[in-house]
């Protein structure tokens, strides 16, 4: 059974459930020093504070992020899940500070890395955190390979400049990871070209290049969406399965509750440019307390349809974030909506379960909700 299309269980009964892959991909390394940070004390990887982002088009300024915070421990699995154009893409561009230029510009907040604003950093600087300590999976392998090198070129490349490997070391740590990733033959298929690959090997193959430098967090932006269900399985579990082997945290960007539900610890929901909800990936299921997420939820196949019965979807659209409304954000589309939803905008504020944080007014004012 694949990890990701499951009721969620907490986190160590996916930890647990992970072994049999982590035998099968060659067992796995302790890594104590990377659970809590260098020095050994209980900080978090990454804090991400009132982060936000605008793109600048003909009609107006986009918000796409808007003052967005949240925190990843080390080692941890961060889900960040919503809608299309809710701007997940775009929180995770800004940590990267790839965000598209001159159009989008990250215009509020502070991203600490490991105890450094990565907003402070040179470009140069920042070149070196990203495919270092930040690795990357984007949804197209096709895009982000280079169609004219050689798939182990590609891969060793990255060790290179990041680890000061020689060309021998870098050659035979490419190897290594295409073994790692599941590319039967791995030295032979070093010598191949992109366009031999499937796009499930391709997909594999920026695993490896993500993995090439030993990065502490790994950004996954929907890595298996141009995938079919079969091999999106498999390319999920790999990620994963390394992640725990590495204790490499992972924020994983997916418009899929369900996939988020079997891979990650934690989930932040996404709505119209803020985080809506917030919490451990039980407390989201088993308890949410904002509307939009139960919607979500109600739209994965198997949590709440009996076999042959249509999915639910949400009614309507997201605002437009030109001009987002003073309100609830997600009212025009809530059926539980009164009419302190349309006076005011709720904060995100805590909900008792651990770490459990939700924007909606009808928990807050001691509850209309269930
Ligand atoms: N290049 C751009 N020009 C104008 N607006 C943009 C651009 N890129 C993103 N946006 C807007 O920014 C907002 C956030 O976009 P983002 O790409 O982060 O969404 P997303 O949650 O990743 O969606 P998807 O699931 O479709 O990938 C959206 O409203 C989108 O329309
Ligand atoms: S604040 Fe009101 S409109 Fe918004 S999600 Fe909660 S109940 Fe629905
Ligand atoms: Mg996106």
């Amino acid at each position: 059974m694949s990890v990701w299309n499951t009721r969620p269980g907490p986190p160590a009964a996916r930890r647990t459930k992970l072994a049999s892959s982590l035998d099968r991909l060659g067992g796995r390394r302790e890594a104590p020093d990377r659970a809590t940070g260098a020095d050994g004390a209980d900080s978090k990887l990454l804090e991400v504070s009132h982060l936000s982002t605008h793109i600048w088009t003909r009609a107006g300024v986009v918000r796409a992020v808007d003052d967005v915070s949240f925190e990843l421990d080390y080692g941890e699995t961060l889900g960040l899940v919503g809608e299309s154009g809710c701007g997940k893409s775009m929180t995770a561009l800004s940590i990267l500070r790839l965000v598209p230029e001159p159009a989008g510009r990250i215009v509020g907040g502070e991203i600490l890395f490991e105890g450094e604003d990565l907003l402070h950093l040179s470009a140069e600087q920042m070149r070196d955190r990203r495919g270092g300590r930040i690795g990357m999976i984007f949804q197209d392998p096709m895009t982000s390979l280079n169609p004219v090198h050689r798939i182990g070129d590609q891969i060793a490349e990255s060790a290179r400049i990041h680890l000061g490997l020689s060309q021998r070391a870098a050659s035979d740590r490419a190897v290594e990871l295409l073994d790692k990733v599941g590319i039967p033959r791995a030295r032979d298929r070093a010598r191949d070209y992109p366009h031999q690959f499937s796009g499930g090997m391709r997909q594999r193959v920026m695993i490896a290049i993500a993995l090439a430098c030993d990065p502490i967090l790994l950004l996954a932006d929907e890595p298996t969406t141009a995938l079919d269900v079969t091999i999106q399985a498999q390319i999920l579990e790999l990620i994963v399965s390394i992640s725990a082997e590495f204790h490499t945290a992972v924020i994983l960007i997916t418009h899929d509750l369900g996939i988020a539900a079997g891979m990650c610890d934690r989930i932040n929901v996404m709505y119209a440019g803020r985080i809506v909800e917030s919490g451990a990936v039980d407390e989201i299921f088993n308890r949410p307390r904002m509307p939009y997420t139960s919607g979500l939820m109600a739209s994965i196949p198997g949590l709440s349809t009996a076999r042959g019965q249509p999915l639910r979807t949400i009614e309507g659209m997201p605002p437009n974030l030109i001009d987002p409304p003073a309100a609830c954000r997600f009212a025009a589309r809530c059926s539980d909506a009164r009419e302190i939803c349309h006076a005011g905008e709720p904060e995100l504020t805590s909900r008792g379960g651990p770490d459990h944080h939700a924007r909606c007014w009808g928990t807050d004012t001691g509850g209309w909700l269930p």
